[in-house]
């Protein structure tokens, strides 16, 4: 029998979700960029939509449609997801950054097509890009942020490293060393973890994570008040 109901557990609140890669230009033809396909950013702000959430969805390049009722704000770069993100942080209650930022972006975009020289090394100079989260949760208008490790070993003492690091008010650690799960996959497992709870999540449809995801993030929200 399958049963359809709806907690509305996020019925008056506002949330910001980061999704996808970023994109990082060298050049008018060439970026960097990584393998982020953007759906468990998706599915968290269709599962907020459920909830009775007001979502905003702050997404690198990807090929996804827009959930119903989600206010898409399209980006390309780190940079420019930042400043999506300050804005309007003022009526935001629960932020998570689901994004794939690039860590680092080339120092300086050639107007022009780099062309092929003689040398076999080619060397790029790249600088590091700001942490969107952790800027995040610096701002005065802070609101519950939620962040995502995703690590190949050492998962939750590298996530409880990020949760104190960036002051997170939770962190979602995702092993993805195992194949067919987490990164460009439909299927995850995950640990949720805050300074006094760790409750893990087993092996799911990235749709059905979101929604118990949802309902977790819904209760420590409620809980933090
Ligand atoms: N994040 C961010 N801005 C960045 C880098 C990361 O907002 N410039 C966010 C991600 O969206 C994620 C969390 O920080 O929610 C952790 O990202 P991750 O790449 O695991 O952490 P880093 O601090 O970049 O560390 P590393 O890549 O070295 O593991
Ligand atoms: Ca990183």
């Amino acid at each position: 029998v399958a049963t359809c109901f709806n907690t509305r557990s996020l019925e008056g609140l506002e949330i910001h979700i980061t999704a996808g890669p970023t994109r990082e230009p060298l050049d008018p033809v060439r970026y960097i960029s990584n393998h982020s396909s953007g759906k468990m950013g998706y599915a968290l702000a269709e599962a907020a939509i459920d909830a009775g959430a007001r979502v905003k969805l702050i997404s690198g390049p990807v090929n996804l449609a827009t959930p119903a009722h989600v206010e898409r704000v399209s980006v390309t770069t780190a940079q420019d997801m930042l400043h999506a993100s300050l804005e309007g942080l003022a009526s935001c209650d629960i932020f998570i950054a689901c994004a794939a930022v690039a860590d680092y972006r080339p120092t300086s975009i050639a107007e022009h097509k780099i062309k092929k020289g003689n040398e076999e090394i080619m060397e790029l100079h790249l600088v590091k890009n700001p942490d969107i989260v952790a800027t995040v949760a610096a701002s005065a208008d802070k609101p519950f942020t939620i962040g995502f490790a995703a690590e190949t070993r050492d998962v939750l003492s590298y996530a409880k490293d990020k949760l104190a690091r960036k002051k997170l008010d939770m962190i979602i650690a995702n092993d993805v060393s195992q194949t067919g799960i987490g990164f460009n996959s439909d299927e995850n497992a995950v640990t949720l973890v805050t300074t006094t709870t760790q409750i893990d999540i087993p092996q799911t449809s990235k749709r059905q994570l979101a929604k118990q995801l949802i309902e977790q993030i819904a209760l420590l929200y409620k809980q933090s008040k």
